[in-house]
């Protein structure tokens, strides 16, 4: 059976560890798929990985409607989310709708957004309009030339608080769930207490719903920078069957990710 936004809220509800995988085309869509990954996530990382680009700004939405159609293409019951990538929905609801439409006709059931609480209208604008979303908050990798570089977010108070705020804001706009990355374990606890709705993890501790990892940094095959919270499943490991089953297996048992994997 397809994993639905509902199927979320009730693995949320029960305390099932929900998890998420980036995969951007149909042969990894398949493999995981059978290891039980519940949802796939076809990132705007594909900059990065894919593409060997600085930052996911240059990826265009052509793009992500390609790999989110390879991707659906091979996926029987996880759920497909496509990224919205930077440029196709900053500039209005409607932009947004338009770029989120294209998405969800190449067969992904839900798009991802990068921001907090001034994209509350937006995320109501397509909820509304049949559009599930799932927000991003912490470090938003299309905010990198605002940042400064990729830096754990939400460390002052004043930051902590403003992402409280953001996750209700976006909660009550309608998001389906929300993915907070790069932000410190105590401060996830906080956002997840805030809310009702699934929270997916990366580099933010286990008190969140689930978590994600970029499929290339969990297989150890990036040859860029390792960040904190990523782990290699392949070490020790016969096969990238194996490395996927353990990241699901040990997604759901709360052992991924442990402490040294947290800010
Ligand atoms: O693009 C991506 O891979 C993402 C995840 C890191 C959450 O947005
Ligand atoms: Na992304």
């Amino acid at each position: 059976m397809r994993v639905t936004v509902e199927t979320l809220r009730i693995m949320h509800r029960e305390g099932r560890k929900i998890s998420m995988l980036t995969c951007y085309d149909a042969s990894f869509a398949h493999l995981m798929d059978e290891a039980g990954v519940e949802v796939l996530l076809v990132g705007d990382s594909l900059g990065m990985v894919m593409q060997n680009r600085g930052s996911t700004l240059p990826v265009t939405m052509d793009e992500m409607v390609y790999h989110t159609e390879c991707v659906t293409r091979g996926a029987k019951q996880a759920m497909v989310i496509g990224d919205l990538p930077f440029g196709s929905y900053q500039e209005s609801p409607q932009q947004a709708f338009a770029s989120a439409a294209r998405l969800i006709q190449a067969g992904a059931q839900v798009v991802k957004l990068e921001g907090g609480a001034f994209m509350a209208d937006t995320v109501r604008f397509l909820v509304e309009r049949g559009i599930p979303v799932c927000a991003h908050i912490g470090l938003t990798p299309q905010y990198v030339n605002i940042f400064g570089g990729f830096k754990v977010q939400g460390k002052t108070d004043e930051a902590a608080d403003r992402l409280v705020a953001d996750a209700v804001a976006l909660e009550a706009a309608g998001a389906s769930l929300i993915v907070y990355e790069c932000i410190p374990a105590p401060v996830a606890a906080r956002i997840s207490a805030a809310i009702d709705i699934p929270s997916i993890g990366i580099g933010a501790g286990r008190d969140v719903s689930g978590q994600v990892l970029v499929m290339h940094d969990m297989l150890g095959v990036y040859p860029g920078k390792k960040a904190r919270f990523v782990k290699n499943f392949m070490e020790g490991r016969g096969s990238i069957q194996e490395a996927v089953k353990a990241y699901v297996d040990e997604v759901r048992a709360g052992t991924f990710p442990a402490d040294e994997h947290a800010f």
